[in-house]
Parts: C-alpha cells; sequence; structure tokens
C-alpha cells in the first residue's frame, strides 16, 4: 500500500489499485525465478514505479526494461479499429499518449533507479538488441493488438519457465482485439490466459 499510495496522482490512477495488486503478487513472485523484468507500454510510468518502489528494486541485481515511443500509436503496428467499442478511442488515446515532454518526465521518475533501462521506440522494432535475454516478469499494455502479439512472438521464449506475463486490457470488451491477440498466441503455443476480475490477463510460461 505505501508504494501505491506514494505513486499515486490522480483518481484514474487510484482506480488501479487492484491491477496493481495483481503485478506487485507476480513482480514478488518473479524474483524467486532467474531474469529481468520487462514493461512493454509505459506511458507516465505509474504502474512500473509501483512494483520498482514495492520491490525496492534498486537494490536488486536486475534490470527493468521500460519500452514506449513515449509519443503515442505507431500507425504501422495501430489503427481506430483496434478499439472496435468505439473507435473513437484511439484519437482520444493517441493525445494522451502524445503528452509534450514524457519520455523527459518519465527520465526523472525512475532516477533513483539506476537499474532500470528507458527504452524509446516502436515496439516491436525496438525490442530488436535491447531486450533481456531472461525474462522472470513481464508486463504488456500498449492497447495496440498487433504491436502486442508481436512483442509476444518477439519474447515469449526469452519468458523463463515459470515466468509471469500479465496482459492488462485483457478482459474488457472495448479491447476485444487485444484478448484476440493474447489468446491467438497463447493457443499457437499450448497455453492459455486467465482473465482476472481486474480485466487483467495472466500467463504463466511454461
Ligand atoms: C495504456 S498506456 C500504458 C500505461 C502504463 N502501463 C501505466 O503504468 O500507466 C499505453 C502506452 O503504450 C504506448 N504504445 C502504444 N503502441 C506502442 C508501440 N507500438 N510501441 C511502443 N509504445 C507504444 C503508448 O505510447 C502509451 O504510452
Amino acid at each position: 500500500m505505501t508504494a501505491f499510495n506514494g505513486a499515486v496522482r490522480t483518481a484514474e490512477e487510484k482506480s488501479r489499485a487492484w491491477r496493481l495488486h495483481t503485478l506487485t503478487w507476480a513482480a514478488e513472485n518473479a524474483l524467486r525465478l532467474e531474469g529481468d523484468f520487462v514493461e512493454c507500454g509505459v506511458f507516465e510510468g505509474f504502474m512500473s514505479q509501483v512494483v520498482v518502489d514495492y520491490l525496492d528494486f534498486a537494490k536488486l541485481p536486475r534490470t527493468f526494461f521500460l519500452y514506449d515511443t513515449f509519443a503515442g500509436f505507431s500507425p504501422r503496428y495501430s489503427s481506430p479499429a483496434d478499439f472496435v467499442a468505439d473507435w473513437n478511442f484511439y484519437d482520444f488515446a493517441q493525445k494522451a499518449y502524445a503528452k509534450p515532454g514524457l519520455a523527459a518526465e518519465v527520465t526523472a521518475r525512475f532516477a533513483r533507479y539506476p537499474n532500470v533501462r528507458i527504452i524509446e521506440g516502436v515496439v516491436p522494432d525496438s525490442l530488436v538488441g535491447t531486450a533481456p535475454d531472461r525474462i522472470a516478469y513481464l508486463h504488456v499494455d500498449l492497447n495496440s493488438p498487433k504491436a502486442e502479439r508481436a512483442a509476444l512472438d518477439a519474447l515469449y521464449d526469452r519468458v523463463v519457465p515459470g515466468g509471469y506475463i500479465v496482459f492488462d486490457d485483457y478482459g474488457w470488451e472495448q479491447y476485444g482485439p487485444q484478448m484476440e491477440a493474447a489468446d491467438g498466441f497463447a493457443t499457437s503455443r499450448g497455453a492459455a490466459v486467465l482473465e482476472l476480475p481486474t480485466g487483467q490477463g495472466l500467463l504463466i510460461r511454461s
């Protein structure tokens, strides 16, 4: 609770308390495995800040890789059709994500953590040559079905057995294509994503 209260800045962030509970649970358990931590889709860094504060991450012999364009969706991977229930959501979200000075804001937010690496660029392209070989914790929160599928294609084999993959928007009707992308990938690997009451999806690497 201390990590959550220390990071929270808005009522919207406060509403994500249970989702943070899932993430801190996954992150704490991931420490029993070998491997680094990855988040695809960082925005202002709220959720990852709660995780690093909760784990006192600076003291850990791990690296947390944070991937985002810090300028919103890439037209190569995203379009309004990704949001089937409300095509206007694309423009609304794009405006919010393309917040001026965002990369600098996030850099400042994690300045206390020398083992947090911020990688600016389009996922999955930015994963090439930067992603860690072994991953114990992977948070997928791009709001982009194509980019999320491509991130899974690139990263899944690097997730160690028993490693935790959490999809932020898996169960919400608004984000149906994200569920289809995650399920399509999981099925191709003989696995299944667990839908949580928070709307998140959980996949444990077998
Ligand atoms: C829902 S927000 C992430 C929220 C974040 N996890 C938090 O703690 O608040 C989605 C983010 O994904 C980023 N994004 C979307 N598509 C992307 C892509 N293909 N490559 C990199 N970043 C992308 C957006 O810029 C946006 O910041």
